[in-house]
């Protein structure tokens, strides 16, 4: 694993549309796994104005994501298909074109077994991009979650829905989701995780200086050998000596 601290939020958010841009030189029919959160904001607004000015080409690349709410539709405020076709429309071409692959929201067993053959199919995840919660959770994967979990339900933590508040205010956060399990997202062939802000501090700190341990979901991203952490200085502030040295 390759931690970067980069100088600023804004170098964070270059970064990973680099990343971005990168997978796509690769393989230009490969499948991106994409993450949501306020960590990604910037950078869906900026796939979708680079589409837009015509200096980024989707071409025939798929797309995926990690996580939805329980029985959320695709046009459920608050919801994860939702965030990203609103934020980045080329993403909503693709989903109205079967290239944008949801997450199934319903948990059901056949519907998830078949979420993944068919990412199976077409040779998996190439590039996986990944936040990280308060409580070190990557999707929606909790303390305490196997790291042999494939696509599963989840109970999110009390953490998890206060983060969530803003997000569907007035009315409550959900108490399930479904989400792409450890296992699964360790299958992609490349990682890239991002953290910015002081809130996420402590957990990029649990993450690359404690135990590689289920109580800290996100620290199973160093058992990947081709995976990359970006951080701004306020997330990498508790850091030690040798994550600088990862650099
Ligand atoms: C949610 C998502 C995660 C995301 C996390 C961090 O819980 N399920 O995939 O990484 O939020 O979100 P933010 O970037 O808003 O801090």
């Amino acid at each position: 694993m390759r931690v970067i601290r980069e100088s600023s939020r804004e170098a964070v958010d270059r970064a990973v549309f680099e990343e971005f841009c990168a997978a796509l030189r690769r393989r230009p029919a490969g499948v991106i796994g994409l993450a949501t959160g306020g960590t990604f904001s910037a950078f869906f607004a900026r796939i979708a104005q680079a589409v837009a000015a015509g200096e980024l080409e989707m071409g025939e690349v798929r797309a995926t994501h990690l996580d939805e709410y329980l029985g959320f539709d695709h046009d459920q405020r608050g919801g994860m298909v939702h965030e990203l076709t609103s934020l980045c429309p080329p993403l909503r071409q693709m989903l109205d074109e079967d290239r944008f692959w949801p997450v199934p929201a319903s948990g059901d067993a056949g519907a998830v077994q078949e979420h993944e053959q068919r990412l199976a199919e077409v040779g998996g995840v190439d590039i996986q991009f990944l936040g990280i919660g308060r409580n070190g959770h990557i999707g929606f994967n909790e303390p305490g979650t196997s790291f042999d979990l494939g696509f599963h339900r989840v109970h999110l933590a009390p953490t998890t829905r206060a983060d969530a508040r803003d997000r569907f205010a007035p009315d409550e956060p959900p108490y399930e989701a479904v989400t792409a399990g450890p296992k699964s997202i360790l299958k992609a062939r490349r990682i890239v995780l991002s953290a910015v802000g002081a809130a996420k501090a402590p957990a990029v700190r649990a993450m690359l200086e404690g135990p590689i341990d289920p109580q800290c979901p996100a620290s199973c991203v160093r058992y990947h050998a081709d995976s990359v952490v970006y951080l701004d200085p306020e997330a990498a502030a508790e850091l030690g000596e040798s994550a600088a040295a990862m650099s």
